[in-house]
């Protein structure tokens, strides 16, 4: 007897995580180098003993935190086990199979596999030559079937952002009964003031949802937490989609215990901003067409070099996020781990006058 699966998954593809080495730096997952912020690890040690019980499901200690951090009634609140399962979430809570979601291509990877697992269909729309989103063409690639459209600002893997203007005039000519979700995964990075802070224009309308994560500037990754802003009925139903009890307990009282030094998190975003700036500026130097980063990582477009600057990294004991065809996303680290980065760069160059490195 055979077991039958769905036929129309045979074709997706599995999510690629970014590669741990031994011995080699990681610079491959958007992660921050340093440790969980001061007090998380005794918060988890504390509540460590009390894992024989399930976790609150609804998180109400860390919604009601949010909600009153962001400035949102705590039923606008879903919080989620990583902001990829929110994505998901979203998909789910909109859609059916008829139905559409857009987003921007290249853009985080999770899109298209989580609209291929609920079932819904995908347009994506090319990002512009600058590697910036095409808000205009994504205007135009809205049909009636269209149910979210995904803004992921910055852009993750281009690091690219989306300004104030751009946005709110698309988001002024979305029709009406699609969601705009804003994926804020890298927001804390952020340097430049002419990117939006997606809760200014989520207050002003009734169509837009923010995504946040603790994955990243807040160094939880491991725990899976994150946390979407949504209008009350779309909050509602993200609640009502998600697995019971998948964020963990240990997850809530280290995003709690995060939320009380957001000022060393924000210090060390700072630092990481800077270094960014830094290493950007320096592959800038070297000839590499570098687009300005938001995030925490920077983008280099090696179209058909990509895998062998890939391996090269590799042997240089770095290991980057290669995407085939494209680009390679090196993720900002320590200084230290940024001139091994750099080291690498400068030394494909060096040993390559043919020019593979990506065109200017
Ligand atoms: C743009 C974007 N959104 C969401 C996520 C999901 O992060 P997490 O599920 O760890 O919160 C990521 C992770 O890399 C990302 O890059």
């Amino acid at each position: 007897m055979t077991a039958h699966t769905r036929a129309d998954l045979e074709s997706l593809p599995g999510y690629v995580p970014g590669r741990s080495i031994p011995g080699a730096v990681k610079l491959a997952s958007n992660e921050v180098s340093v440790g969980p912020l001061p007090g998380v690890v005794a918060a988890i040690r504390d509540a460590a003993a009390g894992i024989n019980r399930y976790p609150d499901n609804g998180a109400a200690a860390l919604v009601d935190r949010l909600a009153a951090r962001l400035d949102v009634p705590p039923s606008q609140l879903a919080v989620g086990a990583g902001s990829v399962a929110l994505c998901q979430q979203l998909v789910q809570a909109t859609c059916t199979p008829t139905d559409e979601v857009l987003f921007a291509w290249r853009s985080f990877e999770a899109y298209p596999i989580i609209t291929q697992i609920v079932g819904a269909r995908q347009r994506t729309v090319p990002l512009r030559t600058d590697h910036t989103h095409d808000l205009a063409g994504m205007l135009d690639a809205i049909t009636p079937a269209t149910r979210l459209v995904f803004v992921c600002n910055p852009n993750n893997p281009t690091g690219t952002a989306v300004r104030r203007d751009e946005l709110v005039t698309f988001l002024d000519a979305v029709p009406d009964g699609v969601l705009v979700a804003l994926d804020e995964a890298y927001h804390e990075f952020v340097t430049d003031p002419a990117v939006p802070d997606g809760m200014e224009l989520y207050r002003q309308r009734e169509n837009v949802a923010v995504l946040r994560t603790f994955s990243k500037a807040y160094g939880l990754a491991a725990l899976r937490v994150g946390y979407c802003v949504a209008p009350e009925p779309v909050a509602t139903t993200l609640r009502k989609v998600s697995v019971p009890f998948s964020i963990n307990s240990l997850a809530q009282v280290a995003a709690l215990a995060s939320l009380d030094v957001e000022d060393e998190m924000l210090a060390r975003c700072r630092s990481v901003a800077a270094e960014r700036d830094r290493v950007g500026s320096e592959l800038i130097a070297m000839g590499y067409p570098v687009p300005r980063s938001q995030a925490n990582f920077v983008w280099l477009p090696f179209g058909e070099h990509t895998m062998a600057f890939n391996e090269h990294c590799l042997e240089h004991k770095v290991v980057i996020r290669p995407f085939s065809g494209d680009g390679v996303r090196i993720t900002i680290g320590d200084p230290n781990e940024n001139e091994m980065a750099l080291a690498a760069a400068r030394e494909w160059q060096n040993s390559d006058p043919q020019g593979r490195q990506p065109p200017i």
